[in-house]
Formats: C-alpha cells, structure tokens, sequence
C-alpha cells in the first residue's frame, strides 16, 4: 500500500508467491471512491491476470492478493480469496487452516450468517465483519477475532471504510513486512516485494500488524506493543527471475555449482570446517547421545546422506525421521537429543510442528534453512543456512545439492568439535573440489540424460537403485521424476530388490543405477553390480551412474552416466544431477509445466 496503484504491485507479488499454490488467485483493491474491488478465478495467476485485461477493476492503492492451495473446498471461484464480509466492504485473505471453523461457521449460522464458500476464511471474515460492526476499528475486531482462532493461520485484512490500512495476524504461519518510502508491504515471503523494497522486519509468532503508507505497528495477541526485528533481504528481484531460461528449474539446477559453492563460503578456516553460526554452541554437540534428523520430501533424502556423513565422521547415533510422523508416534526424546531440521523454505508446517515438539521434549534444535528468518530458524537454537538462494521451482534442485553440502559441513564440524573427526583436511578438499565437479557433470552430461529422456516419454514406470549414499539419491531420482513428469517411479535401496521389488522388473523395465566407486569400498561396489546384474538377467534397461574409469559396469549397462570421482560422502551430489535432468527433460518431453506440477506446492504451510 502506498501511492502507486496497487493492482499490478499484486499481481507481479502474486507471480513471485505462486509456488506456494497455483489453484486458484484473487486480488481485492480499495478505489479512490472508497469502494471496494474484488476478482478472484480459480486456476493458475494467469486466468486471474486474463481477467483483468478483459474486464479491468477500478484502481486503487491500498490492496490485498491471495494464490490458493486448495484446503477446505476445491479449487473454485467461489472457494478462491479474498473473502468478503460485512455487506462486501471487508475483504480478507487467508493461509493455512483454522482448526475450529465448523463450531465457528455454526455460532454465525445460527445468528444468521450465510456463506458462499466451503472455505475455513470465509469464516474468519464473517466473524471479522461481525467485529467490526461493534466497533467500528479493523485492529480491535482483529485483536478480537485471532483470539478465537485455533490451527494456523496469516490472515490479512483490509474494510472498505478506513482505506489506507492492511492489518494482519499470524500464527505458524508465516508474513513479513517490506517497509519502502510512502509504502509498506506486507507478504508471507519477502519475494512477494523484494522487486520494491529489501528492507524488511519480521514478524515474531502469534503477533498482529497493522500498515499504513507511512507506518508499521506490532502488538501480540493481546495489543501489547512490539518491536519487530530488522533485517535486510539478502538478494535482489533478479535472483528469482527465470532469466532467459526455458523454467525456473532449467536455472536453478544450472545454479548448483554456485549454491554448492556459497553454502561452503567463510565456514572452511585454517583447512577445517568451522561453521561461524554455530561459534559458542559446542555444548549442542557434546552434551548429546543422539541426532535425528527430521524434514518432509527432498529435504529428508538429503537428511538420509547426512545420517551417513555424519555417523560417520561425528561417531554419533543419527536417525532420519519424517516430520510428520515423528511427533505422532510418542518417540523417546530429551535434553541429550540434537533435533536438526532441514527445509528449504523454513516454514513447511509438518516440520515446524516436529521442531517444536522437539523442543517441548527438552532436545536441542538446530535448523538447515535456505530461506533467511523463516520460522523454523526462528523455532531453533541453531540455524545454518545453505545459501542457495531463491529457489522458485517446486521440485527442488539446487536446494538439494545445497542441504547435503550444509549436512556435510555440520559432519565434519561437528566431527572436529567430538574429536573424533580423522580426514578432516581431505574432506575439506572434498568440499572445495565439489563446485568444479558439478559443473563439469552439468557440462558433460546434459545432453545426453536429455536424449534419453527423449527415448523415454512413453515410459510408464522407472525404477531406482542405489546403495549407501546412493540409496538416498535413488529415493530423490524417482520422487523427482514422480513430481514433475507423473510417471510412477520407486526408489530402493539396491539390496532390498532381491525381498521383493525384483517381481516389478520385467523384459524392458527401465533402472537407473547409481554405482558407488570402487575406490571406496570395493565390496560395496561389487555388490552395486551383482544386483545390476539380477536386474539384467531379467530384462531390465540398465542406465548406470557411475564415476569416470568404471569400467565394471560396462558390460551389463544400456547408457553409462559419467560423474567425476568424488570420496564417498561427496558422490551423491554429484550423482544427482542426472536425475534431476532426466525428470525435467521428460516432463518437458511430455508438455508439462515443470515449474507448476499438479497438485502440489512449494512450501506446504499446511498439516
Ligand atoms: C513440499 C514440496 C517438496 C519439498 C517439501 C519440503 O512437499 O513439494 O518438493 O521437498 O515440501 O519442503 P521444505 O521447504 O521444507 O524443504
């Protein structure tokens, strides 16, 4: 809100959000009448931008704009945001869910409330309007209404009667504000107004916000002021534009070498890996017994190769856990457990609900985050950031490559900090090589995964195996490929095949096989290729990953990937990026819009 006209500030800020869910969008302006606008469409942002341009909306500079992942009731016009209330002059906007809508939306019923949609908001509007008319005031009806709320929720709000104000509220859900000169910005990511602004405050848990051209104000629940804490966005609008590329995954998988590359910057000191953040909080470390890592998708299959890295050089018991079924299951935690949490954007609800489970418990948290002041950092003791940079896309690529590197720099560092760390120096030269060597594979092999891929836009399913750190990449290969190209696709572990899996292949059946090298264990290695050679004699299409000068492979595989040799904790960041390639190629194959697969979303603020 300022003195711009706002309809195109929402809609540029709504294609930057739109990987947080692009079912439907909705944006809703107060005119210079005083008169409140509102459209909304379900579908992608460019129905509602469509729209627009065929049937223009009065103008006005105070406005709000939602992109929706459908919760409560599909994906329709009418389940679209904003929601209106109060005879249609209080617009409000709405993420995640509000747990206790169906005692509410009877409470309004029964005084005689009628709803259009099945949404949860439009619950939350209706009772905002109803606040309202008491009072007159948007920020009381608001102080009034989050009180009532239970779940998750950033809820934002604007009436038609006091023009030149936006209040919001959050709770587990995130917003920020962007503060400009004679206009302020509110956004649940700071991508939503880093084009206008890098200056930005956070906005701490269940707090309100109230913004005007020329002035922010936070109180909490209860209005009892608060200092919002400031912080500058760290890079700028171009950073998350496509940039010429094909998609936004085309470029962030050619930004790997560099994601890898600044998440290992100033944490290598004197040849060993110390990590600046984490200066001061060796006790996180050595008053424990035992890690587990927690995280939902990607992000758990790089916590899978850090569990490896890290019991490993640290000498300390790792478990992976998927958030959303850690804090379910009663699971034996306290002061001498390390939760480390890994999520790109630092506010997917399964894992922020885990860290805080984890710290009720008593156990020490420590977040891997991509996204600056997010959350989960903000829920942790500790946060070490993979510094990524904007990742739009959503499946996630450069995030991945960038988690793994931040998982092996906490090994090594916490391996220095137990004393039981003996190749330090060496893996430090691992990690300094590795940037180099993603490029390399990106270089050399693009081509031909992409010509492959090419081969196989028919393929109905595809099969992933790997052993020790390649079994997590194998997991990633095929969820990749599940997102973004709908293929079925399953990851195992290559020794499970023979209890099972192996019944799946028959005379054709694509296998990707992600070979370990010889050099570090040749047993591991050998074994990599007696199940190639199970699968082979069943029929199956063998596409080997395997490290330059392997020649073991040769005779059982169909296509060779090369990757450069690697030490073992090191390979599977290498060995992904065929992968990644390969799904993206044959969704492209395919027609798909890589960027925006069906169903999902980026960041999922939702349980
Ligand atoms: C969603 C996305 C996945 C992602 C997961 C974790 O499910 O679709 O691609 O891996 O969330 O996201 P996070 O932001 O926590 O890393």
């Amino acid at each position: 809100m300022g003195p711009r006209p706002s309809q195109e500030i929402l809609i540029a800020g709504l294609a930057r959000l739109e990987y947080r869910g692009y079912d439907s969008a909705g944006i809703a302006v107060i005119d210079a009448e005083g008169g409140l606008n509102m459209r909304k469409k379900a579908g992608k942002l460019s129905v509602l931008r469509d729209s627009l341009t065929e049937h223009e909306l009065a103008e006005g500079t105070t406005g709000i704009g939602h992109t929706r992942w459908a919760t409560h009731g599909g994906p329709t016009d009418v389940n679209a945001h904003p929601h209106l209330a109060d005879d249609d002059r209080l617009a409000v906007i709405h993420n995640g869910i509000i747990e206790n809508f169906s005692a509410l939306r009877a409470e309004l019923e029964a005084e005689g409330v009628t709803f259009r949609s099945e949404t949860d908001t439009e619950v939350a509007a209706a009772l905002l309007g109803r606040e309202y008319r008491k009072t007159g005031d948007l920020q009381s009806a608001f102080l009034a209404v989050v009180n009532r709320l239970e779940g998750a929720f950033t809820l934002l709000a604007m009436h038609q009667d006091q023009p030149g104000l936006v209040v919001g509220a959050r709770r587990n859900s995130p917003l920020v504000i962007g503060l400009g000169e004679g206009e302020n910005f509110l956004g649940s990511d700071v991508a939503a107004f880093v084009e206008h602004t890098r200056h930005a405050l956070a906005i701490g848990q269940d707090q309100i916000v109230s913004i005007t051209p020329d002035a922010v104000t936070v109180t909490d629940f209860d209005g009892n002021p608060v200092e919002p804490e400031p912080f500058e966005v760290s890079w700028d609008a171009a950073a998350a534009e496509k940039g010429g590329w094909p998609s936004f995954m085309a470029k962030e998988v050619a930004e790997e070498p560099e994601a890898v590359a600044n998440t290992i910057r100033g944490r290598v000191r004197d040849g060993a890996v110390v990590i600046p953040e984490l200066d001061g909080l060796d006790d996180l470390f050595t008053g424990i017994n035992r890690i587990i890592i927690t995280a939902c998708g990607t992000a758990s299959y790089a916590g899978l190769v850090g569990k490896y890295a890290l019991e490993h050089w640290a000498r300390i018991p790792v478990d992976v856990e998927l958030a959303h079924e850690f804090r379910y299951r009663d699971p034996v935690i306290g002061a001498d457990t390390l939760v480390v949490s890994i999520s790109q954007s630092g506010e997917t609800m399964d894992t922020l609900m885990a860290v805080k489970y984890a710290r009720e418990r008593g156990a020490r948290t420590l977040s891997i985050c991509n996204t600056q002041g997010a959350t989960i950092p903000r829920e942790s003791d500790a946060v070490v950031y993979t510094h990524a940079g904007p990742e739009v896309a959503v499946a996630s690529t450069k995030a991945f490559v960038a988690q793994i590197t931040a998982l092996l720099l906490l090994g090594l560092h916490v391996g220095r900090v137990r004393g039981s760390l003996e190749d330090g120096a060496a893996s430090v030269a691992e990690l300094e090589a590795l940037p180099a060597k993603l490029a390399h594979v990106l270089e050399s092999e693009q081509g031909h995964v992409a010509q492959l891929a090419g081969w196989m836009a028919d393929t109905r399913s595809v099969l992933f195996l790997g052993r020790h750190v390649g079994y997590p990449i194998a997991l990633e290969g095929a969820l990749k490929l599940k997102e973004i190209s709908y293929i079925h696709a399953e990851g195992f572990a290559a020794g499970e095949l023979k209890h099972g899996p192996i019944a799946l292949i028959e005379p054709g059946q694509p296998v990707f096989v992600i070979v370990p090298s010889p050099r570090h264990s040749a047993l591991i290695h050998a074994k990599v290729v007696s199940n190639i050679q199970e699968i082979r004699a069943r029929g199956a299409r063998v596409i080997v990953v395997a490290e330059e000068g392997d020649a073991a492979v040769l005779p059982f595989a169909d296509e060779v990937i090369r990757i450069p040799l690697a030490g073992a904790f090191f390979e599977p960041i290498l060995a992904v990026i065929p992968l990644q390639i390969f799904a993206m190629a044959l969704a492209t194959a395919k027609g798909l819009d890589v960027d925006q697969p069906r169903n999902l979303a980026k960041s999922v603020t939702v349980e």
